[in-house]
């Protein structure tokens, strides 16, 4: 009986640990739900020019004080959940400013989506 019970405990820690490993892939796999919505995409540069966020990062997001967030460099990878957490809690020790109290998530996805469509926008055009 004793080993048996023993043998659920271990069960039992393996399936919490099976779960939080679930929970962090989630985390790293947020995947943007306006992906290629183009009336999200002019939302989210709505927002943008509204909240200054084009004060630092310039009026078509081409990059001034901070970078340039339409080209294919970034400082991290450019996954959407990387956009969406930079956006939502900002950069600690530089002037990216957390703005997740003045963004639901879905302005925070459209706004995403205004860069994914200028970056996409510019492909185009090198073609
Ligand atoms: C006060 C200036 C400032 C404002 C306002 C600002 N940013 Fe930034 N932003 C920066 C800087 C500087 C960085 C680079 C931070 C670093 O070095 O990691 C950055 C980084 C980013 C990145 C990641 C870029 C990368 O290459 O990894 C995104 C996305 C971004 N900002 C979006 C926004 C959005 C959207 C807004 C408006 C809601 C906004 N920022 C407002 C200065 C600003």
């Amino acid at each position: 009986m004793r080993s048996s019970f023993g043998l659920f405990r271990c069960a039992g820690t393996l399936a919490l640990v099976l779960l939080l490993i679930g929970l962090a892939r989630a985390e790293d796999e947020l995947k943007n739900p306006f992906a290629g919505n183009a009336a999200a995409a002019a939302e989210g540069k709505r927002l943008f020019l509204k909240t200054g966020c084009y004060s630092c990062h310039g009026h078509e997001a081409e990059g001034a004080v901070g970078p340039d967030l339409t080209d294919d460099e970034w400082i991290y990878k450019p996954t959407d959940s990387m956009i969406f957490n930079t956006i939502a809690k900002g950069r600690r020790g530089t002037v990216m400013a957390p703005f997740s109290d003045q963004f639901t998530p879905e302005e925070i996805w459209e706004i995403g989506e205004f860069l994914r469509d200028k970056n996409r926008q510019r492909h185009l055009k090198q073609q």
